[in-house]
């Protein structure tokens, strides 16, 4: 084992997970797209932290679910108008 070439100073997941029978998911929440336009809003912001698309974080029924590592905060119910408090959370 070996210390990865890349470290970064926050990690922000998103899940995108889509679940099968209408079940309720993150994907269904237009996660995806929430995904998109803050992972370029956090790039302009500070480079330094990666934001990255996961699988189910297990709270589907409060989707669009993030996490913010290493702050260990879970927010639900995400959406684009969420994104300058969310950067606001990152300094
Ligand atoms: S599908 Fe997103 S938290 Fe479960």
């Amino acid at each position: 084992m070996k210390l990865a070439m890349k470290q970064f100073s926050q990690l922000i997941l998103v899940c995108v997970n889509e679940k099968e029978n209408g079940r309720d998911c993150c994907a269904k929440k237009l996660s995806l797209e929430f995904y998109q336009t803050l992972k370029t809003a956090v790039a302009e912001f500070d480079p330094t932290i990666r934001v990255a698309k996961t699988s189910c974080l297990g709270n589907c029924a409060s989707g669009a679910v993030m996490a913010i590592m290493p702050k260990n905060v879970y927010l639900g119910d995400v959406t684009e108008t969420d994104i300058p408090e969310i950067i606001k959370m990152l300094a």
